[in-house]
């Protein structure tokens, strides 16, 4: 047995599924049905929700034929949501273990075995085979690796000629370090943050065309401004990441949307070619 990094201790946790399954039951009866959409409030671990899911899937357009890679795929949510949506595979790779674990679960309870598969892996050695996918995503998970260099060349690799990469993940903002600690990481040590530049630079440098890199950093404060004003008033909603994150959670999102909102984040949007 290997000993887990900072990272898989920052995520992981017993009993996810338990968790998750409870917190909906106790919201909408014991008799909810267990779907990508009932679970969207609880299993979409990047801020956003299932919102920032869907615009990233807009932007890749799945078709049905089509499988998509989820890098960093956390319990899954977002690759169960596109895959239910569009009809498409989508294979989620993960470091967290449990997070894996959990994803496997709720894939059986959603009845999405056949289309969404699971597994545990690096984003830095992708155990897969090369040009193998039509699209490719990450969202909310190169925060937490120094090399992005590395996560694109393996995307690179695993993409069919003329297969897109979407990429959504904070990075710097111009106005200093943001306030720790962040939902993705409680200390620098975990946290690697690129400039938008430093982004399109690491693309062009693996090979990708650029369709676009931007910084929407500004909708995203004006869009969490409400969240925030609900978490320091209200406190946390009764379903969230926090299920699956703990109590920290609210911390941890106060910071985030404070950092945002003060220049000290930018929030990056990328899309990106594998020449055909
Ligand atoms: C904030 S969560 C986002 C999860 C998911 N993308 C979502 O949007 O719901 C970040 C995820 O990145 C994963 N991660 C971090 N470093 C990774 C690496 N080197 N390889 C694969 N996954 C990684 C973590 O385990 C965690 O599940």
């Amino acid at each position: 047995m290997t000993s887990k990094s900072e990272v898989e201790k920052h995520y992981a946790s017993e009993g996810i599924t338990a968790r998750v399954l409870t917190a909906l039951r106790n919201v909408n009866g014991p008799n909810v049905p267990i779907t990508p959409d009932t679970l969207a409030p609880i299993d979409h671990f990047h801020g956003k929700g299932v919102i920032a899911t869907e615009e990233l899937a807009a932007v890749l357009q799945p078709r049905a034929s089509g499988h998509l890679l989820d890098i960093g795929c956390g319990i899954g949510g977002p690759a169960r949501w596109i895959a239910a949506k569009y009809g498409c595979r989508v294979t989620g790779v993960d470091l967290t273990l449990e997070f894996c674990e959990a994803a496997r679960e709720l894939n059986s309870l959603t009845g999405l075995t056949d289309r969404v598969e699971i597994l545990h892996g690096s984003a830095l050695s992708l155990p897969l085979v090369d040009d193998s996918f039509d699209r490719a995503y990450s969202q909310a998970a190169l925060m937490n690796i120094s090399d992005k260099g590395g996560v694109f060349r393996e995307a690179f690799r695993v993409l069919r000629p003329g297969g897109l990469l979407a990429l959504s993940l904070a990075g710097a903002g111009t106005a200093g370090e943001p306030r720790y600690p962040l939902p993705w990481a409680t200390t620098t040590a975990t946290s690697f943050l690129a400039t938008p530049d430093e982004i399109r630079g690491d693309l062009l440098a693996t090979g990708f065309e650029i369709v676009f890199v931007r910084d929407a950093a500004a909708a995203s404060a004006a869009a969490l401004a409400p969240v925030l004003k609900q978490l320091e008033t209200e406190g946390l909603p009764p379903l969230g990441e926090h299920v699956v994150t703990g109590e920290n959670a609210k911390e941890w999102r106060i910071n985030w949307v404070r950092s945002t909102a003060e220049g000290r984040l930018s929030m990056i949007e990328a899309l990106a070619r594998k020449p055909a």
